[in-house]
This record gives structure tokens, sequence and C-alpha cells, in this order.
């Protein structure tokens, strides 16, 4: 792809790193003009999708400019294009590759700026999920993983926004190829076993929306069950696939065999481990993600930083007592056949 005449004055005023300007400009150019709810359609927006009051007031205030801002405007064109352009799409076998983490110096307009970006596509999506059949309140439960994550940006990094993050989930969910269905969240993918694309899978994940209870879990792999096959009949998926920390067995070791984590991973049959070069990475993945903590960009969790854990669940005695006896955490992957059901009539719509 041809790297924009403008890259590097962009990476510039934005001051950002060499993967992330990388990340931007290899997804493509603005392609079409972008158009951005009023205020208070927004407002409204942000309400249905789960933002607090706080969060929907500074989101307004850092609304972006295209000739105050710019260099962010430019990449909110890209992002939104590839938003619309890959719209209903499942996730390629060579996966989505996630918003990356703006630097703090682009303020709260930076911070704000994916927000913008997929309240822009909210009539394309919710036309994908009209015409798939896909109920009110699933459009709901789904888009509103976008509040969800402006409250966790808020929580662990004491500022509103989502910018400071690389965000996957809520643009997966906003290009219509992710689904919550009561506790787990499905996301749609080609599958491939090194050949190109045979078939379909479902990437199972879950959502930071309180306690994994099993009988919640199950319930809501029954509706995926019934949920796929009608809205997605062209899509046979044949498996459930999940990578997670969660799954990592030697979290066994140390949780009760009745914890709901321990639960969740009899669900899958775990896959061969990928061994990485960098030892560290999923000690950083199991801070960030079980823990609701920022562990260091790279490099090992130190003394230091072990010291600073809460020591008050069972989970987090276990992630401390782990690294010191110098071993590492790890994500892994596991699997489950998809028992598809036969698809009922259709029902319901999308709200907007
Ligand atoms: C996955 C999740 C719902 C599991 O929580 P749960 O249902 O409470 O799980 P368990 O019952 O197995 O918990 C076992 C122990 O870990 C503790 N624990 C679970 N999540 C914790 C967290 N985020 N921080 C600290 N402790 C945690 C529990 O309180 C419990 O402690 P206890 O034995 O002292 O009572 C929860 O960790 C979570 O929301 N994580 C964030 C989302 C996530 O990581 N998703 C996966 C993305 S790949």
């Amino acid at each position: 792809m041809p790297v924009p005449a403008n890259q590097t004055k962009i990476q510039q005023a934005l001051g950002l790193d060499d993967r992330t300007s990388a990340r931007i400009c290899a997804i493509g150019v603005p392609g079409r003009p972008v158009d951005l709810p009023d205020d208070a359609r927004a407002n409204e927006l942000l309400n249905d999708f789960a933002a607090l009051e706080e969060d929907r007031v500074e989101c307004l205030a850092a609304r972006p400019d295209p000739a105050e801002q710019p260099e962010l405007w430019w990449v909110l064109t890209v992002l939104v294009d590839e938003l619309i352009r890959t719209m209903d799409a499942p996730i390629p076998i060579d996966g989505f590759h996630a918003w990356p983490a703006l630097p703090a110096a682009t303020g709260a307009v930076g911070r704000y700026l994916y927000v913008w970006a997929m309240l822009a596509v909210v009539p394309e999506v919710c036309a994908v999920h009209q015409r798939r059949g896909v109920s009110r309140e699933v459009t709901i439960q789904t888009l509103s993983a976008l509040g969800g994550v402006m409250q966790t940006h808020r929580q662990i990094t004491g500022l509103g926004g989502v910018g400071l993050f690389h965000l996957w989930g809520p643009p997966v969910r906003f290009r219509g190829a992710g689904y919550d269905l009561g506790r787990l969240h499905f996301s749609r993918a080609e599958l491939s076993f090194g050949e190109g694309p045979i078939g379909y899978v479902l990437n199972v994940h879950i959502p930071p929306i309180g306690p994994l209870e099993a009988d919640q879990a199950t319930a809501s792999l029954a509706r995926a069950e019934e949920f796929f096959p009608r809205c997605y009949p062209e899509e046979p998926a044949t498996m459930l696939s999940c990578t997670s920390w969660l799954l990592d067995p030697q979290l066994a070791e140390y949780l009760a065999p009745s914890s709901n984590i321990v639960k969740f991973q009899r669900l899958f049959t775990p896959v061969a481990q990928t061994i990485f070069d960098d030892g560290d990475a999923g000690d950083r993945e199991l801070m960030r993600m079980a823990l609701d903590m920022l562990p260091p960009d790279d490099g090992p969790i130190t003394a230091e930083i072990l010291g600073t854990i809460p020591q008050a669940t069972s989970l987090q005695r276990a992630y401390v007592q782990h690294l010191r006896a110098g071993r590492h955490w790890h994500q892994r992957s596991g699997w489950a056949p998809f028992a598809a059901n036969t698809p009922p009539a259709s029902t319901g719509s999308c709200i907007h």
C-alpha cells in the first residue's frame, strides 16, 4: 500500500511512534467525507450505549474539528473508512488489528477520537443489524461495550475517553462482526488451518461486566446456537474458539476448582501453546486484563510492580506468587464444537 505523502507530517504532529504510525497508515487513506452526529444525537447515542454522564459531557466537548485538528481528523476519516469498508464482513484470517493507543499529548480530542469514529458509523451498523434481524436488545447490549470501555479507561488511567488503550472489541462490534449475547461476546471470523479460509469460527470473549457464572456462560452459548444460524445462515460456524488469559491451565493450580474461571476452562479443549520470544507478554496481558491494572509497555513485571498489586483475592495472590516463583503467565487458546440449531422464523429488528 502506498505510504500517504503526509504520513511523516501526521506522525510528527501527533507524536506517534513508528509502530502506531505504520498501523494507521496501513489501513489506507481517507476515502469518504465523514459526517459526525450533532451534539444532541451524539449524547443520545452515548446514553444508549451506556456512557456515563461525565464521559458524555467530556466527549461532546472534545468533538474533533477538521480545521482545528487536521491530523487527528485525518486519522478519524481513515478509521471510519475502514469500518464502513469492512462493515458486516467476518474478521479475516489475518485478524483485525487493534486501533493503536494514541499519545497522551493528543489531549481530550485524541482520547475521544475513536468514540467519534464509532458514533459516525451508527447508521451503517444499525442498518446491518436490521437487515440481519438482530433484536434491539442485542444491538443495545453489543454497542454498549463502548460505554463499558470508557468506564474502564477512566478507572485505569484516571482520564476519560478510550484513546490511551489499544482498542479491539468496540471497533469489531461497530463493524458488525461481533455480538454480545448475554454474558459472552462472540466475534465472527474466517477459519483457516494455514491454507486460506475454509469456513467460519466464532471467537468467544468475556466482557468485564461482572462475575462469569457458569450457568450464564452456558445460557450465552445456547443463545449463540440460535442467533448465528438465523442471522448469518451463509456463514455456518463449526467451532468456537477462545484465546485468553482465562485459559491458562496454570490458574487451576491456585484457584478453587469451583471458581468460575476454572469452570470456564473446562468448556474448551486447549490447543498447543504458542511460545513467543517475549516471555513477559502474558504477564503484562494478565496484569491488564485480569487485574485491571496498567502494565509497562514492554519488559518484565518487576519486583517493585509486584509490590503494588493488591492481595485481596485469590487471583491477585496467584498472580504475584507465580511470578515471584520465576514462572510466567500465558495467553492460551482453546476450542469447542459449535452445535448450531435449525434457524427459526426471523424475529426482532434494530432500533435506530
Ligand atoms: C473473567 C472474570 C469475569 C472472572 O471473574 P469471577 O467470575 O469472579 O471468577 P472466579 O470466580 O473464578 O474468581 C476467582 C477469584 O479471582 C478473583 N477475581 C476475579 N476477577 C478478578 C479481578 N479482575 N481482579 C481481582 N480479582 C479477581 C475473584 O474475586 C475470586 O477471588 P476469591 O477466590 O478470593 O474469592 C473477571 O476476572 C473479569 O471480569 N475479568 C475482566 C474481563 C476479562 O479479562 N475477559 C477476558 C478477556 S481475554
